[in-house]
C-alpha cells in the first residue's frame, strides 16, 4: 500500500485569510492542498476559478490537488494546468471525452486523477485506469463540505485497490467527504492512501487533526 498523504480541503478554511491558512496547514503537516472547483452546474455550488488557483500556487510550498466539479472540463483544463495544479482530477460523468482530457493533463507532465459521484459505479473508471496517477472515491455527494461519510462507498475503495494491484499499477487512491480519524481508518483498511479533509482539519487544532489522519 502507498504511504499516507493528507490533503486538507481549503473549502473549509477562512477564505479572507487564505495565505495564512495555507501556511498554517502546511506547518501542521499537510502533504497536499486540496482545492475544490465548482461551477454551479455539475454541482449546486460555486467556488473558485483559475485566478484564485494561481494565487494559491504563488503562496503554497506543497502540491495543489485540484478537484474539478465542473461540466465540460475540456474547456478549462488548460487554464487550471497553467494556474499551477499539480494533481488535476476530473469527474467521469462530466465529459464525453474523458480520455482526451486525461491525455491533456498527462502531456502537461502533471498528475491526472479521475473520480465519480457516489452513485456512479467504480467500473466506469476502469477503462482509464492505465492513464491515471490517482483515483478519487467520493464518500459524500460532491458540492459541499461538512456532510456525513457514506460507508456504502467502502467496497468501491476495495474493488479499485484490487484492480490496481492486479494490474501492478502505481495509482494513489484518494477519499474525499466526511473524513475524520475514524472514517480515515475505515478507508485505509480498504486500501486508500490520500485523505482529503475539510471540516475535520479546519474545525479544530490543525496539527492534532492532521496527525490523527495519518493512519499507519
Ligand atoms: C465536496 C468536496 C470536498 C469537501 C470535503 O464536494 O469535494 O473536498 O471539501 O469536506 P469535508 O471534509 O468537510 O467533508
Ligand atoms: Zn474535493
Amino acid at each position: 500500500m502507498k504511504p499516507v498523504l493528507i490533503a486538507p480541503s481549503l473549502l473549509s478554511c477562512d477564505f479572507a485569510n487564505l495565505e495564512k491558512e495555507i501556511a498554517a496547514v502546511t506547518k501542521s503537516g499537510a502533504d497536499w492542498l486540496h482545492v475544490d472547483v465548482m461551477d454551479g452546474h455539475f454541482v449546486n455550488n460555486i467556488t473558485i476559478g483559475p485566478p484564485v488557483v494561481k494565487s494559491i500556487k504563488r503562496v503554497s510550498q506543497i502540491p495543489l490537488d485540484v478537484h474539478l466539479m465542473i461540466e465540460k472540463p475540456e474547456k478549462y483544463v488548460d487554464a487550471f494546468l497553467e494556474a499551477g495544479s499539480d494533481v488535476l482530477t476530473i469527474h467521469v460523468e462530466s465529459t464525453s471525452d474523458v480520455k482526451g482530457v486525461l491525455q491533456k493533463i498527462k502531456s502537461s507532465g502533471k498528475k491526472a486523477g479521475l473520480t465519480m459521484r457516489p452513485k456512479t459505479s467504480a467500473t466506469e473508471v476502469l477503462p482509464y485506469l492505465d492513464m491515471l496517477d490517482l483515483v478519487l472515491v467520493m464518500t459524500v455527494e460532491p458540492g459541499f463540505g461538512g456532510q456525513k461519510f457514506m460507508e456504502d462507498q467502502l467496497p468501491k475503495i476495495r474493488f479499485l485497490n484490487q484492480e490496481i494491484t492486479k494490474r501492478s499499477l502505481n495509482i494513489h487512491i484518494e477519499v474525499d467527504g466526511g473524513i475524520n480519524a475514524e472514517t480515515a481508518h475505515q478507508c485505509r483498511a480498504q486500501g486508500a492512501n490520500v485523505f482529503v479533509a475539510g471540516n475535520y482539519v479546519f474545525g479544530g487544532d490543525y496539527k492534532k487533526n492532521i496527525q490523527s489522519l495519518r493512519v499507519p
